[in-house]
C-alpha cells in the first residue's frame, strides 16, 4: 500500500486551477462581514449544502454568485494566500493560476485590484510557501468577443505579471472560434495559449481550439475519447491534457470516479495532468485528487509518478520573462 507520500504529498505542479474556485465557505464569510456583504446563506453549513451540482451551469450560477465578496487587494490575496498553504501542504511546488477578471470588472472591480492583490500573494509564494508560479487570464466564452478584447487591452498595463491566457465558462455553443481574434492578440503581445475544451463540448472544440486558437495545452479535454483519430493526433503531438476528475464527478461529466477515464487516456500514450479545477467547491485539493484517483480507479505509485512528472513536463517553466521583452 503506497503511503501518502507516494500519493497525496508526491511533488507536483498544479496547472488547472481557478482562483475563485479555492473561495472556501469560511473565508467566504470572513470578507463578506468585512466588506459587509449579505449572503443568501445563513451560514457555512447552509453555502455547503449548496454545492449540489447537476452540470457546468448550475455550479457556475454559484460560483459567479460567490464572488460578491471579493472586493479589495486584500481580499484577493488572502483568496491566493489560503490556497498556496493548502497547496504547499499537498506537495505543489509550482501553480499557474487561473482568473476570470470578467467576473470581477463586471461588478465594478478595477482588473488591478484583481492583478495587484493576486500578485501581492503569489510574490511571497516562493518564500512563504515554496511554490513558483504563474497567472493565467481567462476570458468567459459566454460572453461577446469584444468583451474578451475590452478584457485583453485592460490587462495591457499588468502583462508583466501574466504568462497566458486561457477560456473558460459555459462551454457547449461557445465555440473556441469566436475568439480567434483575442488569442491572436495574445500572442502577438507575447502571451502563451490554453483554453478549456472538451468538458461538456464535443471533440470538435478541442480540434478547433488547437488550429484556430493556436493552443499549446487543452484544459479537461475528456470527450477527445469520442475521437479516435483525435487523441492519435494529441499523442503524436504530445498536446498536455489539465485533467480534473473530482470536478467531472461533481458536474456529472462521469458519473462516479470509478468511472473516469483517466488509465484509459494514460494507457493511450495521452500527456496527462491531473488537477483540483476548483477545489473549494468539488471536495478536494490536488494531492487530495491523486490520492483519490489511487484508490478509486486503481492508479498504482508508477502512474502517479508519471502524472506528477507530466505536470512539470506540462508546465510553463522555461523563461517566459524573456518572451516578453522579445
Ligand atoms: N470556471 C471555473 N471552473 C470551470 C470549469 N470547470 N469549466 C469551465 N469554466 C470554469
Ligand atoms: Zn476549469
Amino acid at each position: 500500500q503506497p503511503t501518502d507520500r507516494t500519493t497525496g504529498n508526491l511533488p507536483k505542479a498544479e496547472l488547472h486551477l481557478h482562483i475563485e474556485g479555492t473561495l472556501e465557505p469560511d473565508l467566504a464569510f470572513t470578507l463578506a462581514a468585512r466588506n459587509g456583504v449579505r449572503l443568501p446563506y445563513a451560514d457555512t453549513e447552509e453555502l455547503r449544502r449548496a454545492y449540489l451540482f447537476e452540470d457546468l451551469q448550475s455550479f457556475l450560477d454559484l460560483y459567479y454568485g460567490l464572488m460578491a465578496v471579493l472586493h479589495t487587494e486584500q481580499d484577493f490575496e488572502d483568496l491566493a494566500d489560503a490556497y498556496l498553504a493548502r497547496a504547499a501542504a499537498q506537495g505543489v511546488r509550482h501553480a499557474e493560476i487561473f482568473f476570470d477578471p470578467q467576473a470581477h470588472t463586471a461588478r465594478g472591480i478595477p482588473i488591478a485590484t484583481v492583478v495587484e492583490g493576486l500578485s501581492r500573494a503569489l510574490e511571497r509564494s516562493e518564500e512563504r510557501h515554496g511554490i513558483s508560479t504563474r497567472l493565467i487570464m481567462c476570458f468567459l466564452r459566454d460572453q461577446s468577443a469584444e468583451s474578451a478584447l475590452a478584457t485583453l487591452e485592460a490587462a495591457r498595463p499588468h502583462l508583466h505579471r501574466i504568462t497566458a491566457v486561457g477560456l473558460d465558462s459555459a462551454e457547449v455553443g461557445h465555440p473556441p472560434a469566436k475568439f480567434r481574434e483575442v488569442y491572436e492578440a495574445a500572442a502577438a503581445l507575447g502571451l502563451r495559449r490554453v483554453a478549456h475544451a472538451g468538458e461538456e463540448g464535443p471533440p470538435a472544440y478541442i480540434t478547433e481550439a488547437l488550429d484556430v486558437l493556436g493552443v499549446e495545452r487543452i484544459d479537461h479535454g475528456l470527450t477527445c475519447m469520442q475521437d479516435p483519430g483525435l487523441v492519435d493526433r494529441l499523442v503524436r503531438e504530445r498536446i498536455p491534457l489539465t485533467l480534473c476528475p473530482l470536478s467531472n464527478v461533481r458536474l456529472r461529466a462521469v458519473d462516479v470516479l470509478e468511472d473516469h477515464p483517466l488509465p484509459q487516456m494514460m494507457a493511450a500514450g495521452l500527456l496527462c495532468t491531473v488537477n483540483s479545477d476548483d477545489p473549494a467547491y468539488f471536495g478536494g485539493y490536488v494531492g487530495d485528487t491523486y490520492h483519490a484517483v489511487h484508490e478509486a480507479l486503481g492508479l498504482d505509485e508508477e502512474q502517479l509518478r508519471a502524472l506528477a512528472r507530466n505536470s512539470f513536463t506540462a508546465a510553463f517553466l522555461d523563461d517566459d520573462e524573456e518572451r516578453r521583452r522579445r
